[in-house]
């Protein structure tokens, strides 16, 4: 078994995930880019390791049972666990999104990448972290999940979204009950919000960097032993529910 930490981020050959990537294979790990296109992953692999991280390619199309089965089987080839998975890929399913009028096509892409694709990852996934003496899951959740900030009258919540929004509140729901199963393991298990990123999920509107935007993904991938569990995350600390 290899002595480095050994990370998968899926979704990561572009954007915040390509940066989440970058930044764990800066910690000199071994870093598996999850992503489905092979060309799109070889290029971010190449450019991963022109940079001097130690990256490989993961074929992973978080919304296939084999694709997803081939993965885990890839990474326990290679390196016999996972130390680090971060569930990254997501999508908004299409815009606009009113809740009136939201297409079900959109709906259902936004679950099944966001939600399922996330449910099916980490339990194709966790055999493998079982095997890691510090296991961290880091889920790519975002503050429009977050219902708390959604009904503040205070808080600038974004545009209409039936789909992406709802997608996002049901993953950290999900984040809360793997944190509850495994809570006397060694695995933590948290949610993330990067803010508001320029890149292709919002047409480049966001005011941050995708490597701002990963930050916080990095930070929950190195948490202590003692660290938490069952969390909502940004780097401004915790986010309501
Ligand atoms: N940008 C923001 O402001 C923001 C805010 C809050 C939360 N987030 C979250 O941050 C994460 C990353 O988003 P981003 O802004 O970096 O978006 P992005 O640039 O559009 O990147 C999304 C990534 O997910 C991948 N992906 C989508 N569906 C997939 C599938 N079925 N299987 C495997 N990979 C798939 C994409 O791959 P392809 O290139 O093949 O499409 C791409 O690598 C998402 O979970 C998003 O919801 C983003």
């Amino acid at each position: 078994m290899s002595e480095k930490t050994i990370a998968l981020v899926t979704g990561a050959n572009k954007g915040i995930g390509y940066e989440i990537a970058a930044g764990l294979g800066a910690l000199g790990w071994s870093v598996g880019v999850g992503a489905r296109d092979d060309e799109r992953r070889e290029a971010a692999v190449e450019k991963l390791r022109a940079g001097g991280a130690e990256a490989f390619g993961v074929p992973l199309d978080v919304t296939d049972d084999a694709s997803v089965a081939a993965a885990a089987e890839l990474v326990e080839e290679r390196h016999g666990r996972l130390d680090v998975l971060v569930n990254n890929a997501g999508v908004t399913g299409g815009m606009p999104q009113n809740p009136t009028t939201v297409s079900i096509a959109a709906v259902r892409a936004a679950v099944e990448t966001n939600v399922i694709g996330v449910i099916r990852v980490t339990n194709a996934m966790v055999p493998l972290l079982r095997r890691s003496a510090s296991p961290r899951i880091v889920n790519m959740s975002s503050t429009v999940g977050s219902l708390a900030r959604q009904t503040d009258p205070g808080t600038e919540t974004g545009p209409l979204s039936a789909a992406y929004s709802p997608s996002k509140s049901m993953l950290n729901a999900v984040t809360v009950q793997y944190a509850k199963e495994l809570h006397d393991t060694s695995i933590l298990i948290n949610a993330a919000c990067p803010g508001y990123v320029a890149t292709d999920l919002n047409g480049f509107q966001g005011v941050r960097t995708p490597e701002q935007g990963a930050a916080i993904a990095v930070r929950l991938a190195t948490l202590p032993d003692d660290g938490p569990t069952g969390g909502f995350f940004e780097d401004a600390g915790v986010v309501p529910w």
